[in-house]
């Protein structure tokens, strides 16, 4: 049933080319990104004033991730806000608010409770969910399903990644809508479409991480740092180590370092940077070096051939050239199999973590 891995999430982190993939393949028709289950027409789009992403754990941090996606091609605003927070917060919609839920087992409890509200207050609400028929699936006014198969791993993997190709191929498809990608279509497309094999070259990348687990498995801490896309990544790529290794770790937008937790760092302290942005890279190079002359141990994460990066890193991870709009799919997968290698040099029970369930069905 693990198809020759030692625990689901590895067997689930490889298949990640092939769920992206189908995740994409239905929804590209004639060279146009097409989704034949939102019955939204171009007008009722150019409608939508704000969208909220809502969503538990990792489903957030998806959100987190999209965002820029779908802001920069779609210049709508778009809000992420936590479901626990925003099922008790009043929130300020009506009905030219698009409510965006994300849930890859649609059963999570603060998820429903947020989806329930928004609709209450009259939104447009579209889920995000993995599990065919599963409660969000059938509350939403819309539902747009992620084919990631089913995922045994407590901490999600192949989940995560393909929430958040529904978000890139969303942001395409409104902005195609909106008329906002004249002339650009083609290089959208090539661009999502070259996602699976991309994927697969940071596995084939990355043939160090074993021995980097065996070198950083006993941190006390470890943080992470990048900036706007990369911070994202960031934060997803911290909580995969917290919940399956147990090693505190934390992440930080790079710029926010100075305004308080430099002060943590130390001679040894290890802090993974991610630098997968070519727009924003020279600004996190500058906390990369300001950790290092405190001393700090620095895995760098980035492309091969970017010599900033790799003089200065102390060890590296590595994504090939990606389009720095969609690189969280890509960009995440080195940070997994470092979360794997490190809870399995822990001995930890990697697929059930202590304290965690699948799906968090009471609030
Ligand atoms: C982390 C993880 C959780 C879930 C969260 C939401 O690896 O799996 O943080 O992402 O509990 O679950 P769903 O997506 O089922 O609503």
């Amino acid at each position: 049933e693990k198809g020759g891995y030692e625990h689901f999430m590895l067997k689930e982190i490889m298949e990640q080319p092939g769920a992206v993939k189908a995740t994409i393949a239905p929804r590209i028709k004639e060279g146009k990104v097409v989704f034949e289950e939102l019955g939204l027409t171009a007008s009722e789009i150019g409608e939508i004033r704000k969208i909220i992403i809502t969503a538990c754990g990792s489903a957030y941090y998806a959100g987190c991730a999209g965002k820029y996606a779908i802001e920069k091609l779609c210049r709508i605003p778009v809000e992420v806000v936590l479901a626990s927070e925003l099922r008790y917060s009043d929130p300020l919609i009506d009905n030219r608010t698009l409510v965006i839920v994300i849930s890859q087992s649609g059963e999570t409890a603060d998820t429903i409770a947020a989806l329930k509200e928004c609709k209450a207050k009259g939104a447009r609400t579209l889920a995000v969910v993995n599990v065919v028929g599963s409660t969000v699936a059938k509350l939403a006014d819309y539902t747009v399903y992620t084919w990631a198969g089913p995922e045994i791993a407590v901490a999600t993997t192949k989940g995560y990644t393909t929430q958040v190709t529904v978000l890139y191929l969303l942001a395409v498809y409104f902005a195609g809508q909106l008329g906002r990608t004249e002339g650009e279509d083609r290089k959208l497309l090539t661009a999502l479409q070259a996602l699976p094999r991309q994927i697969q070259q940071a596995f084939d990348l990355n043939a160090s991480i074993p021995a980097l687990a065996k070198k950083y498995h006993a941190s006390k801490s470890l943080f992470f740092i990048g900036r706007n896309t990369d911070y994202a990544i960031a934060l997803e790529g911290a909580l995969k180590m917290k919940e399956i290794s147990y090693l505190h770790a934390e992440a930080y937008a790079a710029g926010e370092l100075k305004h308080g937790t430099i002060a943590l760092i130390e001679e040894h302290q290890p802090v993974i940077a991610l630098c997968g942005n070519p727009a924003i890279m020279e600004k996190t190079l500058s906390n990369i070096v300001e950790v290092k002359s405190r001393g700090a141990e620095v895995l760098a994460l980035t492309f091969r051939n970017n010599q900033k990066i790799v003089s200065v890193a102390d060890d590296l991870l590595f994504i090939p050239k990606i389009d720095a709009l969609f690189s969280a799919v890509v960009e995440i997968v080195p940070l997994q199999l470092l979360a794997y290698y490190v809870a399995r040099e822990n001995g930890c029970d990697i697929d059930k973590p202590k304290n965690l369930a699948k799906s968090v069905t009471v609030e």
